[in-house]
């Protein structure tokens, strides 16, 4: 994601200062650790990640009628932060030797290692949000709690070919867009704009939340590894079944007896892979995520009008078309 192409989608002309200036609070909230903590979350901190959480709490602090100050800008660092622990962690899960192009902590330092680093970035966001207000504090606190739930819904559904399409979304509901729907509404409380349209905020951010993940679901079957800097293929390697294989699954159930085998051989991997291309299915998953992008721009309709608010009401289905292309 070009900043520039992004400042000028959203209307935030301020914007490559402001990421900079989070930047330098993502580095400085670390800076009472000691190396062994702090060198390996500088390096996955500054692995090259999206930074599109903290983009979303500047723009719906502005799309909400506030101003960008210190707490929003503090409130962004802060959501990276719980963003880069909790990847930290889902590595660890995972099984992942890269991340954002970068060796992971598991694979480098260690698992054991790595569930300390995780931690430690967490506690510096609650370290932020605390000093905000005690209702920024309550949103992290809330997204956590989400994350946490999330994930193990997904864990309890690993290797498990009869996993219902229920149990994904409220899965990807808990893990991702629970973060995504605190990155807004962070930056709609620490600009103290009004309580229904922080709501309205937050609906916007679980719905781009939602696709953002099927998107990430789609490209770990459709993408290479070298373009998404983490290991492609990985989720049918651990036994995770996303959204494209639950539809292959729906339409013809004899796919699952691939699986076992999938999750060993390269080759037959490859060959599901290619079943769900064939099938239509990825494209059945990219029209469920375009769903989500509708209900995204629809939570924003009863927002004061704003080219602040006309951007971000785009910036879901720009993602999406530019990440699938
Ligand atoms: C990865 O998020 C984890 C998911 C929720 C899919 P991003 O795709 O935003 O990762 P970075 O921050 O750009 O590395
Ligand atoms: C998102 O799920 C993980 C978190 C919300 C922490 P994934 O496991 O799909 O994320 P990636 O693909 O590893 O980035
Ligand atoms: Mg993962
Ligand atoms: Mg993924």
């Amino acid at each position: 994601m070009d900043v520039d192409d992004l400042a000028g989608l959203l209307s935030l002309p301020n914007l490559a200062r402001d990421l900079e200036s989070i930047e330098e609070r993502l580095d400085a909230s670390i800076q009472h650790g000691n190396p062994e903590l702090v060198d390996p979350s500088l390096r996955v901190i500054h692995g090259g990640g999206k930074r599109l959480r903290p983009v979303l709490t500047l723009a719906a602090a502005v799309a909400g009628g506030g101003v960008i100050d210190d707490n929003v800008l503090q409130g962004a660092a802060a959501l990276e932060l719980v963003h880069v622990g909790s990847l930290v962690h889902d590595d660890i899960i995972d099984n992942a030797a890269t991340r954002r192009g970068v060796t992971t902590i598991n694979a480098k330092e260690g698992s054991e290692h790595a569930i300390l680093v995780g931690d430690f970035l967490l506690s510096a966001a609650g370290r932020i949000c605390a000093a905000i207000s005690q209702e920024a504090a309550a949103t992290l606190a809330d997204a956590i709690s989400s994350l946490c739930i999330g994930q193990s819904l997904e864990t309890s559904t690993i290797n498990d070919p009869s996993r219902s399409l229920d149990s994904y979304y409220r899965s990807i509901d808990g893990k991702t867009a629970a973060l995504v729907r605190a990155s807004c509404r962070l930056g709609a409380q620490a600009a103290r704009v009004e309580a229904t349209t922080t709501d309205a905020l937050g609906e916007f951010g679980t719905a781009f939340g939602m696709a953002f993940q099927i998107v990430d679901d789609i490209l770990d079957l459709t993408s290479t590894s070298a373009k998404l800097g983490k290991p492609a293929g990985n989720d049918l390697r651990e036994g995770v079944y996303t959204l494209p294989l639950l539809l292959l699954f729906g339409r013809d159930e004899t796919w699952r007896d691939s699986l076992p085998a999938a999750a060993q051989d390269e080759g037959t991997l490859a060959a599901l892979v290619e079943q769900t291309r064939e099938s239509g299915v990825i494209d059945d998953a990219a029209q469920i995520a375009y769903d989500h992008v509708s209900r995204a721009e629809d939570a924003l309709g009863a927002l004061p009008s704003s080219e602040q608010r006309e951007g971000l009401i785009k910036l879901p289905r720009w993602y999406v078309d530019q990440t699938l292309a």
